[in-house]
């Protein structure tokens, strides 16, 4: 692969690329334009053409062309490649030479999938009990049937491995396509085979239902060469053109209720294997609108996965609405089954999430008791520790102080002392590994950077700068790009009283990161554990010092 980024890299200019989302302008012998993340209000985008490069001081991020489209775009390496290759003219199948058995292997598992869904399409309106299931107890019409290329997987335990062996596929390429059950016989028997089409048109895999009774009620096809359940969205492929027509998407938590919903006219609804939404997810989706409508049950699990995906659309510029009205039903699909018209109507009723999550804290509580009224704000302070837009935040601040009879300063009060810990805390347990971090975490990085910039660039000796320079290039320029910037127009700059200033600065940051990660935790330990008395005293000696 690293050949096949080198072609494509003196192939395109990263000014061409980077230009087809940002408006670039010559500054010297750099480009400069406006952070394609950020609300910067002086243009802090910088592109070195002779580089190659690209540093985003706002943002405080940067690489080459192939980092910028997965930033941009939210999605992978392996993605990003691609699209540039497709740009550059790069045939990259004779790159492959990295992996060629594995490429090899998903091309097979590819091939069985297809062959596997034509089987199981072939077999359902050859029996009766199961075209009943599907067309008349789900509902179903044939367009849809054949859009989603909806199938039966026979009772027999290796009619469809027989079928396939005899078209030349052995055990291991049906074990690559996730076909194989732990005892080499059909993984999915006797099930209604819902396939999973990838945004390409390929079949990746299946869900697989039980048509009488049954456990699991839904049986999927594992992770493999070609499936990732925390990438797949279901209903994508058949949705994304509605999507970025109507510009909104409906995720709702069955795939039988994308299936519904597409029947219904609502032909934006895409489905993240049940509430489970991941940042990938939600990245993806977001590339093709801001308008996100979550159609989740009301219960206490809808109210999890609302609050989580408040948490990852974060920096994301999404607006997240919550879909709720379902006149009793219990989702989407059983709505469609009494009234597809009530669905299209519920559509279009969309509340703002923080909205949604306010009255549902409110359900199980007494607002006139003071011990609910904490309750209630504790909750809603966190929730609205997630909104970036100060008047957005302002006015949803004036609702909650209104409602629970306060003044907004108390509230406010109240929101400083629990947000910077409840923040991180929760940061922490949701986005595993953030890539931007933000607040404190970035300023950090960001002298980091200054620093092993003047170390490497500015040749200081007497500060002692504790990283280490890194290896590769991309990084190295990226450095001196910063080194560059930092002392753009000065005159005669001392490097290393600069260097002796940034460290103490980000000693003092760093000290300041710490305390405030160590209240988190003590905010979690109990306190008569020895582990709190631990954290009291670093916090204590962090503040001595
Ligand atoms: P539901 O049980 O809510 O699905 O699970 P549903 O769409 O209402 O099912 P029907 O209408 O009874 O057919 C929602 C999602 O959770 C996952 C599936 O992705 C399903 O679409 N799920 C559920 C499983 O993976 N396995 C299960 O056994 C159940
Ligand atoms: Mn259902």
């Amino acid at each position: 692969m690293q050949d096949a980024k080198e072609e494509i890299k003196s192939r395109l200019a990263v000014e061409d690329v980077i230009g087809q989302y940002v408006e670039l302008k010559r500054a010297g012998r750099n480009l400069k334009g406006h952070s394609p993340w950020g609300v910067d209000k002086t243009p802090s985008f910088m592109v070195s053409p002779e580089k190659g490069i690209w540093h985003d001081f706002s943002a405080n991020k940067g690489g080459d062309i192939f980092t910028f489209v997965m930033e941009v775009e939210g999605i992978s390496f392996k993605e990003a490649i691609e699209k540039l290759a497709g740009q550059a003219g790069v045939d990259l199948s004779k790159y492959r030479g990295g992996d060629p058995m594995v490429a090899k292997r998903k091309v097979r598992a590819r091939e069985a999938l297809e062959l596997a869904t034509r089987y199981y399409q072939a077999r359902l309106v050859k029996n009766r009990e199961v075209c009943e299931y599907v067309f008349y107890k789900r509902n179903l019409d044939r367009n849809t049937v054949k859009e989603f290329r909806i199938g039966y997987s026979p009772a027999s335990g290796r009619a469809m491995l027989t079928a396939l062996e005899k078209r030349g596929f052995s055990d291991q390429e049906l074990d690559d396509a996730g076909l194989l059950s732990r005892f080499k016989t059909d993984l999915f028997r006797d099930r209604m085979m819902v396939p999973f089409i990838d945004t390409t048109g390929n079949v990746i895999g299946f869900t697989a239902r039980v048509i009488k009774d049954g456990e699991p009620k839904y049986l999927n096809t594992p992770e493999t060469l070609l499936f990732n359940k925390s990438r797949f969205i279901f209903g994508l492929a058949q949705a994304k053109e509605s999507i970025r027509r109507n510009n909104y998407v409906v995720i709702v938590e069955g795939n039988m209720d994308v299936i519904s919903s597409h029947q219904a006219g609502v032909k934006e609804a895409v489905a993240t294997s049940g509430t489970a939404m991941t940042e990938q997810h939600l990245k993806a989706l977001s590339n093709l609108t801001p308008d996100v409508r979550l159609a989740y049950d009301g219960d206490a699990a809808g109210v999890k996965a609302t609050e989580r995906a408040i948490m990852l659309a974060g920096d994301l510029g999404i607006n997240l609405a919550v879909i709720s009205n379902y006149h009793g039903a219990k989702d989407p699909d059983e709505l469609i089954q009494k009234d597809p018209a009530l669905w299209r109507a519920a559509v279009e009723e969309k509340v703002p999430a923080i909205d949604w999550l306010l009255s549902k804290y409110e359900e199980n509580l007494d607002l006139r008791l003071a011990p609910d009224k904490k309750q209630y704000s504790d909750v809603a302070l966190k929730l609205l520790g997630y909104v970036k837009d100060e008047v957005e935040k302002a006015s949803y601040e004036a609702k909650v102080a209104k409602k629970l009879g306060v003044g907004v300063d108390v509230l406010r009060r109240k929101g400083a002392r629990l947000n910077t810990k409840l923040e991180q805390a929760s940061a922490k347990r949701y986005l595993k590994k953030p890539k931007t971090e933000v607040g404190a975490a970035s300023g950090l990085a960001k002298i980091e950077n200054s620093l092993l910039a003047l170390k490497i660039f500015g040749g200081i000796t007497k500060t002692k700068i504790p990283f280490d320079a890194p290896e590769d290039e991309v990084k190295l320029s990226e450095l001196e790009m910063i080194f560059n910037k930092d002392h753009e127009g000065i005159e005669s700059p001392d490097y290393e009283k600069e260097a002796a200033e940034l460290m103490q600065r980000y000693s003092k940051e760093f000290k300041k990161q710490r305390i405030a990660e160590l209240n988190t935790k003590l905010a979690e330990l109990s306190d008569e554990s020895d582990e709190y008395e631990a954290v009291l005293r670093e916090i204590a000696d962090l503040q001595k010092t």
